[in-house]
């Protein structure tokens, strides 16, 4: 009894081992090959990646800097999610044609439409630069001259290493410092939108839903690549041809169950898998709780004036889509970071971690690592806290003081860099302010600033605040404030704006909105940045140090590189999981789920017409499942923000699904990945097919893409 018992430990903890990390497409050969395999992928490593052959990272470009995306036609249409596209699909819309709202459908290749400053970006090949990167660098002593030395090493081998006309290379750090990898990758500039669904499918559930499951949102929309004759990169022209992929997706019909192998490829954006116990615990006891607290008290002014005026809805809906979604992510995080005893998992690797320095016989090099971390992050937290305290509510959530913010840069401009670039900066911000104004509510920022100056004040640590801001009468301050700035309206700022420098700044100077945000920023900028970036300074060596001492001292561990927005291979399973006590959450929704949250009129749950009909009458066509039509799934894949549009394929390399998000109680994967209840949640790719031909009627773009039926060869 007691060996089966063993036995089934060591097997669940097997299974468990798999799963988890962001791996390096062009290093899967062995360990991650196995792994796969024995999970149950067809496919070699070699078709993963390749430089001789196509190979499926031909098929996923970058979209825009900021999300994933994935060839699905031999003419270059690609699929990414709803809220990526969302821009262009605003952009594009107006009262007349509200695509956001109505949804897009190109139904020929004309009406597709072109994209100012939307772009993908391909690799061409992935290649190891770390020896060139770091010569001549460990002789240098001081941490600073490092870093200088090494910069200008990476720009020495971008500018040497071959590659053709029309592409790039970019050098990126991997390990924090330890691996150095070249990139050489080619951008697409002519990217027309194609397809997005109404905002009450592709933003089924909004903010609500948001890193939750079960979800039932068709987060998705199309775009395609244009190249020149040659198939190269170019900008837009008219005369610009579809582009041939090097390799692109097939669809498969036959869709997932639990236990099915599942691989998402995309760019996650930041981990930090390998901080010490003392980073995390500033995390969940120190900076999350303040920049929660702080997004907390935004958001409850926000929604309240958004519930009593349609038109500040409109007005705010983005902006509050925008910072409700970390702050509900950092909720999460922290909770889940407390109930995996993440802290508590952390300190008994270190101790391990000690023991294994002093058998390696390491202690000159690696002995005072953790001593040394613990001192210097006792010694970075009140300037941590006091950072995020002067990102969140000067930099990022009072409109007023952003505003103000970014005027504050504009003087630094003009002191830094004279006359001319004052002014191109200043017609800049005067232009691109005028989006600002429209969607700005005097009442509304009123009060958030009311509220996020008094949680400044009697919050943060006080040590490094202005004296004014301790035990001020927020209220007086912010009338006053409120009722003389000219950084209320666009008209006013215009104004201040005009004339030449010297009578710019004076009149700045003069406004009691810019003069508040002067003082606070000169005074973080005296009191907290230094300080802060010495001691961050040698926390980034130490974390170099550290990371270099596990990947000597566990050769054999899983050790993955933190994400840096460069393409990575996660793998695992279809799976639910267990979010509480006595609860199961099945790893697949439909769209009698849909049906199920539907509330008539409402701006997250409202349905579609048309898809009510689709779902009485049952009209699901070749993409249901016994009956039911699938709408998302999720997996064990390990993934973070940049991996949305992420496609997720199966055994055989077809696509199955479209990544989006992560389940609330695993979003802490970003810091501590736990196998039991961290997932992804991806759209299943027969919901997309759904929507295109049954919803929409763009049958056409179907007939463009490859459909397979890999389970009934
Ligand atoms: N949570 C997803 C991500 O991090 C989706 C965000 C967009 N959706 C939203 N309701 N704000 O990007
Ligand atoms: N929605 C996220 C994104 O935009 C993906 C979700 C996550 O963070 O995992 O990349």
């Amino acid at each position: 009894m007691k060996f089966i018992k063993l036995l089934l430990l060591l097997f669940v903890i097997q299974t468990q081992a798999q799963q988890g990390g962001m791996w390096i497409p062009s290093l899967l050969n062995g360990m991650n090959e196995t792994e796969m395999k024995n999970l149950g992928m067809k496919i070699s490593a070699d078709d993963i990646y390749s430089v001789n052959h196509s190979s499926l990272k031909d098929a996923v470009p970058h979209f825009n800097g900021g999300c994933t995306s994935e060839v699905i036609s031999p003419k270059g249409l690609i699929l990414t999610n709803h809220h990526c596209g969302f821009d262009a699909i605003q952009n594009h819309s107006s009262t007349e044609h509200d695509y956001l709202t109505d949804g897009f459908w190109a139904m020929k290749m004309e009406d597709e439409l072109p994209n100012e400053n939307l772009v993908v970006t391909f690799i061409v090949s992935i290649n190891d630069v770390t020896t060139q990167v770091l010569d001549g660098v460990a002789l240098i002593t001081s941490e600073a001259e490092k870093q200088k030395k090494i910069q200008e090493n990476m720009t020495k081998v971008s500018a040497s290493f071959p590659k053709e006309a029309w592409q790039e290379n970019k050098v990126r750090t991997f390990f924090e410092g330890n691996q150095y990898i070249l990139f050489v990758t080619e951008t697409f500039k002519d990217v027309r939108l194609v397809g997005a669904p109404p905002s009450l499918i592709g933003k089924f559930g909004s903010d609500t839903d948001n890193w939750v499951w079960p979800r039932h949102t068709g987060d998705f929309s199309m775009f395609r690549i244009y190249a020149d004759k040659n198939n190269h990169p170019t900008t837009y022209s008219k005369d610009n041809i579809p582009y041939t992929p090097k390799h692109f997706l097939p669809v498969s019909l036959d869709g997932i169950q639990e236990d099915d192998f599942t691989m998402v490829m995309g760019y996650p954006g930041k981990t930090q898998e390998y901080l010490p116990s003392f980073a995390v615990a500033q995390i969940v006891n120190e900076t999350n709780p303040a920049k929660i607290e702080i997004r907390d008290a935004a958001l409850k002014v926000q929604d309240g004036f958004m519930r009593k005026d349609n038109a500040i809805k409109i007005q705010y809906a983005s902006k509050y889509a925008g910072v409700a979604n970390y702050w509900k992510k950092w909720i999460g995080e922290s909770q889940g970071l407390k109930k995996s005893n993440a802290i508590g998992i952390k300190q008994n690797f270190e101790k391990d971690f000690q023991q294994k320095v002093i058998t390696a016989g390491k202690q000159n090099e690696y002995g005072n690592l953790l001593a040394e971390f613990g001192k210097n992050y006792t010694e970075i937290t009140p300037y941590a806290v006091s950072r995020d305290y002067f990102s969140e509510v000067v930099a990022k959530n009072t409109e007023l003081l952003s505003l103000g913010y970014k005027l504050y840069q504009l003087e630094q401009v003009f002191a830094t860099k004279g006359e001319q670039a004052f002014n191109d900066r200043k017609e800049n911000l005067i232009k691109s302010q005028e989006d600002f104004f429209k969607d700005f509510n005097k009442n509304v920022d009123e009060k958030v600033f009311e509220q996020l100056i008094a949680l400044y004040g009697n919050k943060a640590p006080k040590q490094f605040l202005p004296a004014s801001l301790i035990n001020a009468d927020y209220k007086k301050l912010t009338t006053l404030i409120y009722s003389k700035s000219k950084l209320v309206d666009y008209a006013k700022f215009k104004t201040l704006l005009s004339g030449d420098s010297k009578s710019v700044l004076k009149k700045l100077n003069a406004d009691k909105g810019y003069a508040f945000v002067k003082s606070l920023a000169d005074n973080y900028n005296k009191n907290v940045a230094p300080k802060y970036d010495e001691i961050n300074l040698k926390i980034t060596a130490l974390q170099r140090t550290y990371m270099k001492a596990q990947l000597e001292l566990y050769p054999n561990s899983r050790i993955f590189p933190d994400a840096n927005s460069t393409l990575r291979v996660t793998y695992g399973k279809v799976k639910g999981y267990a979010p509480k006590d006595a609860t199961y959450y099945n790893p697949v929704t439909y769209l009698d789920g849909v049906m199920e949250k539907y509330v008539p009129g409402d701006y997250e749950f409202d349905v579609p017409k048309k898809l009510i009909e689709l779902y009485n009458n049952k009209d699901y066509g070749q993409y249901a499942d016994n009956g039911k039509l699938p709408v998302c799934f999720i997996g064990t894949n390990h993934t973070t923000g940049g991996n949305s549009g992420s496609p997720a394929v199966d055994a055989e390399g077809n696509l199955i699904g479209l990544n989006f998000d992560r389940v609330w109680e695993g979003t802490m994967s970003d810091i501590h990945y736990d196998p039991s209840i961290c997932r992804n949640v991806m759209v299943d790719m027969r919901y997309v097919l759904f929507i295109v031909d049954k919803f929409a009627g763009a049958k056409h773009l179907v007939d463009e893409m490859k459909l397979v039926h890999p389970k009934k060869k």
